[in-house]
């Protein structure tokens, strides 16, 4: 069998050669690795070579050729494409035919790739859409894109949205990307959190990381279902979207909570909250990105197995949950990530570079932080994680439902800025008790703030802005 080199010499300098490899071999290995590795072909490679390939029993050797075949992007081969891509009976060879056709870039394909946007495979009705979106600007194809608005598949939709800009969106974006309002630096505010967003401008947010009440599995919050509870949160996270800048992350950190039995006569509860939310957020424009699972050491959890330990009966087998859940969202956006980077100095991209040692799987292994004035605060290691790798230097991070501050104090050691709400005043206070040793020459000090206060303080500075 050739080697890659040798199929490139004889690409180079022996074509006719490389003609008869083709030509004679008998193996499909042999013919596979040859089509495989033809790169780039020289302007002066005979496309008929393939042909017999496109009917070949393999059907990598006929993706191969079709692939091949539209590297030429000669429209001499429109019509054998065109045969692939209607009559094939793979659909990765199909899809590979109308990429060929599109390549050609070539009127004479706009009827077999109309044709294909009706197919009920979506990879093939995406790769026709693809190829005439070149044409697209036609108000013959831009009415038959539109067409596929409503198309059953969300990625059909979402390109056909995008592409011929029927999202209707205009841009309200105030502040550049890496800016955020001085209002709100490094500000803690005390108040309901749904109050507080309200008087919050638009696009003013960098990161969300937070860890909402547990329904009615601790004492700080009653709902009165959890319906009621879940409408409570969606109304949060609403809120946090429309304040959060385009394409950023809110991470949301929650697990299945048990609320207890009513008496020895009935179960106790499991709520599965981060499969729940999940639904709610995703519904409102979060895209899902990842899943992250926080672990702690069993000896650190409330301990379910005692009662199994003893009477091993299947069935009620009750495993000690070690995990939480940190869910990461980003603010659904037509721009890559890479824009959102792009938008920042160079100096920034690199002071907020993470550095080794950094946690490369989905498992975080941290332990609890048990604290007597709160009883569910969020361990430094966890915060340290979040902040640096899902924010940059001098970013606006924000936590809904602030507890005893943990994330503002992490950021403000990593060099961002804070942004909390919190509604109860005994954890309000000791926010600003554990501030007080902060140094008051920082050019934004912390500042604890009633609502009416806030909504001042950023009035005047809106006004001061436009
Ligand atoms: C799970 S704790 C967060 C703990 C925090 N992550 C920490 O590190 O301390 C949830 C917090 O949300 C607060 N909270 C509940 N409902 C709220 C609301 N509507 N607005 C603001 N804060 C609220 C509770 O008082 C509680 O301190």
């Amino acid at each position: 069998m050739l080697t890659k080199q040798e199929i490139k010499q004889l690409k180079e300098d022996k074509l006719d050669d490389l003609y008869a490899e083709l030509k004679q071999s008998k193996d499909n290995r042999t013919i596979q690795f040859i089509l495989e590795n033809l790169g780039k072909l020289p302007d002066s490679f005979d496309g008929d070579i393939l042909l017999p390939f496109l009917v070949h029993s393999h059907d990598d050797i006929r993706l191969w050729a079709v692939k091949n075949l539209g590297k030429i992007q000669d429209t001499q081969y429109l019509d054998v494409l065109s045969e692939v891509a209607q009559n094939d009976d793979d659909s990765m060879v199909r899809r590979e035919a109308i990429s060929s056709l599109g390549r050609m870039r070539d009127r004479k394909t706009i009827p077999v790739l109309l044709e294909s946007l009706i197919d009920s495979d979506p990879k093939i009705t995406l790769q026709a859409i693809r190829g005439l979106l070149v044409f697209k600007h036609t108000s013959k194809i831009e009415a038959e894109l539109q067409q596929l608005q409503n198309h059953p598949n969300e990625m059909i939709q979402e390109v056909i949205t995008r592409e011929l800009s029927l999202n209707g969106k205009k841009s309200e974006i105030k502040y550049p990307h890496p800016m955020s309002p001085d209002s709100m630096k490094n500000t803690v505010v005390h108040g309901d959190v749904r109050d507080t967003l309200q008087v919050v401008p638009a696009d003013s947010i960098h990161l969300t990381f937070t860890s909402p009440p547990y329904y009615n599995a601790r004492d700080y919050s009653i709902y009165v279902s959890y319906e009621a509870y879940l409408d409570f949160l969606t109304d949060v996270f609403t809120e946090v979207h429309r304040v959060t800048k385009e394409g950023r992350f809110l991470i949301v950190n929650t697990s299945p909570v048990i609320v207890p039995r009513f008496s020895r006569a009935y179960a106790s509860k499991r709520y599965p909250i981060p499969f729940d939310l999940h639904a709610r957020l995703t519904s409102i424009d979060w895209e899902f990105i990842d899943d992250i699972v926080w672990a702690k050491p069993e000896t650190s959890v409330k301990n379910r197995n005692a009662g199994f330990l003893q009477h091993r009966k299947p069935i009620a087998y009750k495993p000690n949950p070690v995990t939480e859940y940190l869910m990461v969202y980003r603010k659904k956006s037509e721009k890559l990530i890479d824009w959102n980077i792009k938008q920042y100095a160079f100096e920034t991209i690199e002071q907020s570079k993470v550095g080794d040692g950094y946690e490369t799987s989905n498992l975080w292994q941290i332990d609890p932080t048990f604290n007597k004035i709160h009883s569910a605060v969020f361990p430094n290691e966890l915060c340290n994680r979040v902040i640096k790798y899902y924010s940059l230097v001098g970013d606006l991070v924000f936590d809904p439902f602030g507890g005893s501050g943990t994330l503002g104090k992490v950021a403000y050691e990593l060099k961002r800025h804070f942004f909390l709400t919190e509604m109860d005043n005994t954890y309000f206070e000791h926010i600003k008790r554990s501030f007080g040793g902060q140094p008051l020459f920082d050019e934004f000090p912390p500042r604890f703030l009633s609502l009416d206060e806030f909504s001042q303080t950023v009035s005047n500075f809106e006004t001061l802005f436009e």
